[in-house]
């Protein structure tokens, strides 16, 4: 009720990173896990907003942004341009911590300084996305809406195909993938990456 889906703006870009946080922990709220609130947006939730804004939609109430989808549209010019525009100023920022370290908060920063590397399924499926609605907008279509806004803009943009990772534990992501048509493409350790291919 009063949900609206739109093209994401240049100051909803906070939003984006609590929303990353606060569903960070395989779908449930992260913020007790980081020091610093930002290390997870850093890399699952800015980039894709500043690389590909019109890739990246957005969930409103009268609260305010309670979702997002958002991704780019071919991995490996993804990967490139995190090499070497995206990541390069955030290694500055947060030096590696030591190899004893086994906080989340040095866990991310290793991912930082390791890069985005894009999935082998890339080739075969282009794209990626990640979605995130809060707590209050789950479970009432409004993740399918947002998926389908997402998928639209893709097949406009000709692309032939998209995958996402999901961790194990996330079981309720696991079944909503499905539920919306992916496929499952590989099984790993961590969890599952799941495509769907495009009329690209
Ligand atoms: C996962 C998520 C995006 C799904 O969005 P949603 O709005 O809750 O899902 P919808 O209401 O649109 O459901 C779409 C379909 O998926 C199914 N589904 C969604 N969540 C489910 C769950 N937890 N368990 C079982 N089925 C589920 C619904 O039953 C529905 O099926 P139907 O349309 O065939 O009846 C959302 O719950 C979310 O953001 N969760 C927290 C963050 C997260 O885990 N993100 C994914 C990280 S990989």
């Amino acid at each position: 009720m009063g949900f609206t889906i739109r093209p994401y703006q240049p100051a909803d870009l906070p939003e984006l990173y609590r929303i990353c946080l606060l569903t960070g922990d395989s779908g449930a709220d992260a913020s007790g896990l980081y020091r610093d609130p930002e290390l997870l947006g850093h890399f699952y939730a800015a980039p894709y907003a500043i690389r590909e804004p019109d890739l990246t939609f957005v969930l409103t109430d009268v609260q305010g942004v309670c979702g997002y989808v958002l991704g780019c549209r071919d991995s490996y010019d993804f990967a490139a341009w995190m090499e070497n525009e995206w990541l390069p100023p955030l290694r500055q920022k947060y030096p590696l911590p030591p190899e004893g370290d086994t906080s989340r908060d040095a866990a991310m920063i290793r991912l930082i300084h390791k890069g985005y590397i894009p999935s082998r399924w890339a080739r075969a499926y282009p794209a990626h996305l990640h979605i995130d609605l809060l707590p209050r907008a789950q479970g009432q279509g409004l993740g399918r809406k947002l998926m389908n806004t997402f998928l639209e803009r893709l097949c406009e943009f000709k692309v032939r195909g998209v995958h996402l990772g999901v961790g194990r534990r996330n079981v309720g992501a696991v079944a909503f993938y499905r539920r919306v048509g992916f496929e499952l493409l590989e099984e790993f350790p961590w969890g599952f990456e799941y495509g769907l291919k495009l009329e690209g």
